[in-house]
């Protein structure tokens, strides 16, 4: 790989030891890329935390965080001392809910720890949003900025609707580009491979959020690790439908973008979106495939009555977190049920100023932040039968946790939250 005079400096040692090796690391991960160069980014979503039970007692082990940086990072045996990060980087979403700790069933020893490393973190320049959306607390980088992003479904909120540049970065490779703000040019990051590759004609309905999710989990299915163009829908989405939508076509396939026409920077046109290259296949998205998406992601539910009902994924914008306290106003949930909403902490401090978390507490709920049910490995005591309003949960929870899970609209999830029963179905 060609490296400038600043880069070859670093990999040489002039920056210390940690750079070195995260130089080491990018370039041994650029050339099993076949990448040509790295690419100077300065925004970086990263995870370096030890957030499962293993990295926590590796970090117990004797070295501390700059042990764990080391081993998950930086691809390093010995413990290197960790520098300030270099490049603007915001921290993805958490083992758990520091404030929920009895709730989620952490122990207050692992509360402790991780109180300490959030400290570290925080030593080390890197912002403690802890969120799996980004772009909800400001991070909107410009058209064409290169990024170094971890979390499917940031990623590719990153590439389609924001227009900048990133791949499905890895711990180890933003850990590196947080100390040296280098990431390999490859991927994303080149024009070519933005280019659309199938032409999806939406003829079914997408008006509400869980179509966007039903809509994003079919292309995503169909699409794999493509790139779709698609057009034909009737409503222009807002922020929560782009965000359902990505979330659930990064699920089930590997999308990582998608272009929009008329909706996405780099769609004016499906021309345009295609860049000139041709559609290797035509897909077309009618009641059929709806229903089809729709059956897909209700697959493992039976029962009706419902124990746990939880929202979230990705994190709800204010937005939604507001819709959700008015679908709750002057409501209970059921005494067999559990609701629990999941926000970024930043959004929750504007919730709880907003009276919004005082409306989900009384009637009962619980407004989260840092994690989600399925990063956290967690759900209420007992839980059997969830309902949910987000196909990428749906997705991953039956098989993380071995529930049914029901996927529908925020106010069919609500309804169960309130009724203990499912009653949504496709409309
Ligand atoms: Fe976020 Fe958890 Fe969903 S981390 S995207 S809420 S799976």
């Amino acid at each position: 790989m060609k490296l400038t005079a600043e880069e070859s400096a670093m990999t040489d040692g002039r920056d210390g030891p940690a750079v070195a090796a995260a130089m080491d690391l990018l370039l041994r991960y650029g050339r099993a890329l076949g990448a040509e160069r790295l690419v100077e980014t300065d925004n970086v979503v990263a995870s370096i935390s030890a957030t499962t039970p293993f990295m926590r007692g590796y970090a117990q082990r004797g070295g501390g965080m700059d042990a764990v940086f080391s081993e998950f990072s930086l691809d390093s045996d010995a413990v290197l001392p960790i520098p300030p990060a270099r490049a603007f980087t915001m921290h993805t979403q958490l083992g758990f809910d520091p404030a929920q700790a009895a709730r989620m069933g952490v122990d207050e020893e692992t509360v402790r720890f991780y109180r300490q490393g959030e400290a570290w973190t925080a030593g080390l320049g890197v912002q403690a949003s802890n969120t799996c959306t980004p772009y909800l607390l400001g991070n909107l980088p410009v058209r064409g900025e290169h990024c170094a992003w971890m979390e499917s479904s940031a990623v590719i909120y990153c590439n389609s609707v924001l227009g900048a540049r990133t791949n499905t970065e890895g711990r180890e490779s933003v850990g590196a580009a947080m100390l040296t703000r280098r990431i390999p040019y490859w991927g994303y990051h080149l024009d070519a491979n933005r280019r659309g590759s199938h032409h999806v004609q939406v003829q079914a309905a997408a008006e509400t959020t869980a179509d966007w999710g039903l809509l994003g989990y079919w292309i995503g299915d169909r699409v794999q690790e493509r790139v779709p163009v698609v057009e034909g829908f009737g409503r222009r989405p807002d922020l929560a439908r782009l965000k359902h939508f990505g979330a659930a076509a990064s699920s089930s396939g590997g999308l990582e973008m998608y272009h929009l026409v008329g909706i996405t920077p780099e769609a004016p046109s499906a021309e345009a979106a295609f860049g000139g290259q041709a559609a290797r296949e035509r897909l077309v998205y009618g009641e059929r495939e709806r229903r089809e998406a729709y059956e897909r992601l209700n697959a493992t539910a039976s029962e009706r009555r419902v124990d746990y009902v939880m929202l979230g994924c990705p994190h709800y914008s204010i937005e939604q977190v507001w819709h959700a306290a008015q679908l709750l106003q002057g409501r209970k949930v059921h005494a067999d049920c559990a609701l629990w909403i999941f926000t970024p902490r930043a959004i929750k401090a504007l919730a709880d100023q907003n009276g919004y978390t005082a409306t989900i507490e009384a009637a009962g709920g619980v407004l989260m932040s840092d994690s989600c049910s399925a990063m956290s490995r967690a759900a209420p005591k007992g839980t059997r039968v969830v309902a949910l309003d987000s196909a990428k949960q749906a997705h991953y929870l039956p098989a993380i946790l071995g529930l049914q899970a029901w996927f529908g609209s925020t106010a069919d999830c609500i309804d169960a939250a309130c009724s203990g029963r499912w009653s949504g179905g496709l409309r």
